[in-house]
């Protein structure tokens, strides 16, 4: 197995996972309609690795032009990652997302059977589990209603895919649920960058720390929870784009459809993760309670023996080197990726 299509390929978690594909041998194939990521970000990929892998700057709900891609290369592998990924923004805007991620993940199985790919790695997400019954969540824990339209469409995108293995059992096909991916990479090149107020933590608490925003709002601190504030799996995303090769592993070996948890195994409040920036990076970092979040489950994280089990993979890295990470590349690049 050598070329691996990555859709998504240029955003925060698909353009991590591009360098660990190519520092493992194998030949990443970029495609990104750069509507939630930057061209410069394939600079910074050539920066680091001294490869610069093919690039098509094509959005992949179109079937023609998506097919294109399939026809010029030899592809072994997908790593879907392309589709809309703002909760928030999806309350808003359901028919964007439901007609974006799911017409996206609909041609890529489509072209795949056509052109004879057998490998999927899909990346769901935590909110499948919806409001977990009890945690840690294993992947046997149901998969019930998101709190959302971006989470719902992972969870049918999910379903899609299960009924495609049905009437193929011959595709190896791998559904990753992350939990919450946080970090950089270590130069500071890459890293989460979102257009306008961050809506995630870190990224908030990053922008809080370099003084371009001025108070993090904690969301509610009457939870159920050791400080009241929610509980989250917080995952550097080098770890989990080093899950996605493990994953790759696993699919030469023919294993049919597969379900994993990527995340740390540990539940990790809010405060929890302001101090443990604040520590890492000695800066201060005011904030306020405001009211919870619409949408906020109180406690969400991993059981990821599976992973450990089956793949081999488990997180190496801390949330101190998240927040070390986070903060170094919010001080290299304080106006994001240009
Ligand atoms: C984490 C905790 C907030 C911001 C979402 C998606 C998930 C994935 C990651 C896409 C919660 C609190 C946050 C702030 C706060 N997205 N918070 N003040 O909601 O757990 O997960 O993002 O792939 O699918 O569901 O992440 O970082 O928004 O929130 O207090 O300014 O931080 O209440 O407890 P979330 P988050």
């Amino acid at each position: 197995m050598k070329n691996i299509l990555v859709t998504g390929g240029l955003g925060f978690i698909g353009s991590e996972t591009v360098i660990a594909l190519l520092e493992k041998g194998y030949q990443p194939i970029i495609v990104d309609d750069l509507y939630n990521a930057k061209l410069a970000v394939l600079d910074r990929i050539e920066t680091i690795t001294h490869v610069r892998p093919k690039f098509y700057e094509v959005d992949v709900t179109d079937q023609a032009k998506t097919e294109k891609i399939f026809q010029e290369n030899q592809i072994d592998a997908v790593i879907h990652f392309a589709g809309y990924k703002a909760v928030g923004e999806s309350v808003y805007k359901p028919i964007e997302y439901y007609r974006n991620n799911l017409d996206s993940a609909l041609v890529i199985v489509d072209l795949m059977r056509k052109y004879g790919v057998k490998n999927l790695i899909f990346s769901s997400s935590a909110t499948v589990y919806g409001v977990p019954e009890r945690v840690p969540l294993v992947e046997t824990d149901p998969v019930s209603e998101a709190t959302n339209p971006y989470g719902e469409t992972k969870v049918m995108i999910e379903r899609i895919l299960k009924d495609v293995y049905k009437a193929d059992p011959t595709l190896n096909i791998a559904l990753l649920r992350y939990f919450n991916p946080i970090g950089a990479h270590p130069s500071g090149l890459l890293g989460e960058d979102p257009n306008g107020i961050p809506n995630n933590l870190l990224p908030y608490v990053s922008q809080v720390a370099i003084g371009k925003l001025k108070c993090l709002k904690v969301f509610g601190n009457d939870y159920p929870t050791p400080d009241g504030t929610g509980v989250r799996d917080f995952i550097h995303v080098v770890d989990l784009a080093e899950g996605h090769v493990a994953t790759l592993k696993k699919l030469e070996q023919n294993p049919g459809l597969v379900i994993y948890n990527l995340g740390t195994g540990k539940g990790t409040t809010v405060l929890e993760l302001v101090h443990a920036f604040e520590e890492a990076n000695h800066v201060k970092i005011p904030y306020v309670i405001a009211p919870r979040r619409e949408g906020d489950v109180a406690v969400n994280y991993a059981n990821c023996d599976k992973a450990y089990r089956e793949l081999g993979w488990k997180a190496r890295f801390t949330i101190a080197d998240a927040c070390r990470d986070a903060y170094h590349f919010q001080k290299m690049n304080p106006n994001g990726i240009q």
